[in-house]
């Protein structure tokens, strides 16, 4: 077996991490294939303008690309010429039949399965980099080595073969930090079959965190277990984090009734090691591409084997999230005299956390789609997920379009303005929501804002990012999140 890698999927994780694995593994040379030709032309592209906004990443990739490592639309060669195949397409939540909004749609997965199958030429690891529910290791094995001439071979010395081996790896990085945690992870999991063949597989990808010089992750930081707890783990890792969030914006709620501060209460609660201070902070919900689609995963999985009540709790993590960002409409609504129609409101950050381009699942987009449903006019800001935004919101702008002047909905003439520039958004804006904490958005000129606004102005500082006693100094009328 040869020590190259390809990796089919140039995603948000492909991307990172194999240009990680290719900066501390010089020795190999690692291939990231894709469908996407756009995708791949991105990542090629001569001025390094690549398809997703990372902190750092484009330092790596200008390092390695062309040297070790290398972006291709041909995965039947990149297939053909490594011997270890890192998977990681995306698997959505599944939209159609059996297991509709929960299950996870493996059919991006399966056909990869099918095409390893038919255009390997000898035995190969398969490398699990998705996030998949407990078992697809053993269906996508079943399916490698199904009974043809090609599933097993023989190797000297050691009898039959499987000509497949699957591990799961799944990855822990967040978007934002990427390749601070790559280079630095809290632990890395490898998940393989309980025999010789898998535990040579196994090593095989524990050499790759290690580094080429060892001098990557700590072999203490590199866990291995058999593959279904590695697929388990990576879903109940996010179950928990996600679970933090909701539970910590379920006691945000109790604070604005009460006259706590939700804050307050999380560094105080966070100072108990038990606990621990990260993942308590208050905010409009989760958003991204992970949390959702994991917990609903962990939901179907848990239906699927008749734990009703395990399902139950875990669905719970998702509605007071989704509450979450119904109870920021109540509340501009109630502040802003009970009518939102035709009142400007800025949307201040659209990404679903800040350093990331990413709009997958943001809180934003539920939102604005809650705020143009009430005939709001909406500005939308964000320094790196514009683009995005407007993909996500094509069907809003369309209706805008279309509908022009002559909708019978009074008020619904006004399209969306997207900006890069905060102070065009808030122009003669009734209200500025804060949606991504961006670092820059404490340090505006909020005086500035404030001149150019009609009154009363208000904030909503969704995210308690901002200096609350300022802004009022300076006449806003405030609102925060569990204050
Ligand atoms: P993504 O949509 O950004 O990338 C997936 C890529 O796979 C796309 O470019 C798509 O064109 C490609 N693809 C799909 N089918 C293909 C095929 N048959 N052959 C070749 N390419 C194909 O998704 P992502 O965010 O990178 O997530 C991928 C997986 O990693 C998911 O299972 C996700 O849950 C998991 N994950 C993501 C993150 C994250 O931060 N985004 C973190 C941990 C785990
Ligand atoms: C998550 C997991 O953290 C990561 O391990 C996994 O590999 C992918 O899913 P990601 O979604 O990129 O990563 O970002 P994360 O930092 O976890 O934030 C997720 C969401 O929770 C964001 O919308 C964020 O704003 C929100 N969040 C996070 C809070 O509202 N409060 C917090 O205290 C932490």
């Amino acid at each position: 077996m040869n020590k190259d890698i390809v990796c089919i999927g140039a995603g948000y994780i492909g991307g990172p991490t194999m240009a990680v694995i290719a900066k501390m593994n010089p020795d190999r040379k690692v291939i990231v294939v894709d469908i996407n030709e756009k995708r791949i032309a991105a990542w090629n592209s001569a001025d390094f303008d690549l398809p997703i906004y990372e902190p750092g990443l484009v330092d790596v990739v200008r390092e390695v690309r062309g040297k070790n490592l290398f972006f291709s639309t041909d995965i039947e060669a990149a297939v053909k010429e490594c011997d270890i195949i890192f998977v990681g397409v995306n698997t959505p939540t599944k939209m159609f039949g059996k297991g509709a909004g929960r299950a996870s749609d493996l059919q991006y997965w399966e056909s990869t399965a099918r095409n390893i199958k038919a255009w390997a030429n000898g035995p190969k690891i398969v490398v699990e980099k998705s996030t998949l529910p407990v078992r697809t290791a053993a269906a996508m094995e079943a399916i490698l080595n199904a009974q043809d001439a090609r599933s097993e071979v023989k190797v000297e010395g050691q009898g039959q073969q499987r000509n497949f081996t699957v591990l799961s790896n799944p990855e822990f990085l967040a978007e934002g930090t990427a390749i601070k945690d790559l280079m630095n992870p809290d632990r890395v999991l490898i998940g393989g079959p309980q025999d010789a063949q898998g535990q040579a597989a196994v090593d095989a990808v524990v050499e790759i965190y290690e580094g080429a010089a060892k001098n990557w992750v700590p072999r203490e930081k590199i866990l291995t277990t058999n593959v279904w707890s590695a697929e388990l783990t990576k879903l109940a890792a996010n179950a928990f984090l996600a679970q933090r969030v909701s539970s910590i914006n379920a006691i945000a709620g109790l604070c604005e009734a009460t006259g706590a501060d939700v804050d307050e209460v999380a560094k105080v609660m966070g100072a108990d090691h038990r606990i621990g201070p990260k993942f308590l902070k208050a905010g409009p919900g989760f958003g991204g591409s992970c949390f959702k689609k994991d917990v609903l995963n962990l939901v179907y999985l848990c239906e699927s084997f008749g734990l009703h009540t395990a399902a139950e709790y875990w669905h719970e993590v998702i509605k007071m999230n989704d509450h979450q960002q119904e109870r920021i409409v109540s509340r501009l609504f109630k502040a802003m005299f009970n009518t939102l129609a035709n009142k400007k409101i800025a949307i201040f950050g659209f990404a679903f956390k800040a350093d990331t381009g990413d709009t997958r699942e943001t809180p934003a987009g539920t939102v604005v789609r809650l705020l143009h449903d009430e005939h709001v006019r909406l500005a939308i800001t964000d320094p790196k997920a514009l683009a995005n935004a407007k993909k996500d919101l094509a069907d809003l702008i369309e209706e805008d379009i279309s509908t022009g002047g002559s909708d019978s909905r009074i008020f619904k003439q006004a399209p969306i303005e997207f900006t890069e520039d905060e102070y065009a958004a808030a122009r003669d804006a009734d209200a500025i929501v804060v949606m991504t904490d961006w670092c820059h958005y404490p340090t505006l000129d909020w005086a500035r804002l404030y001149a150019s606004m009609r009154k009363p102005a208000l904030v909503f500082d969704t995210r308690n990012c901002l200096d609350s006693a300022a802004l009022k100094g300076l006449g806003f009328k405030v609102l925060q999140t569990g204050k």
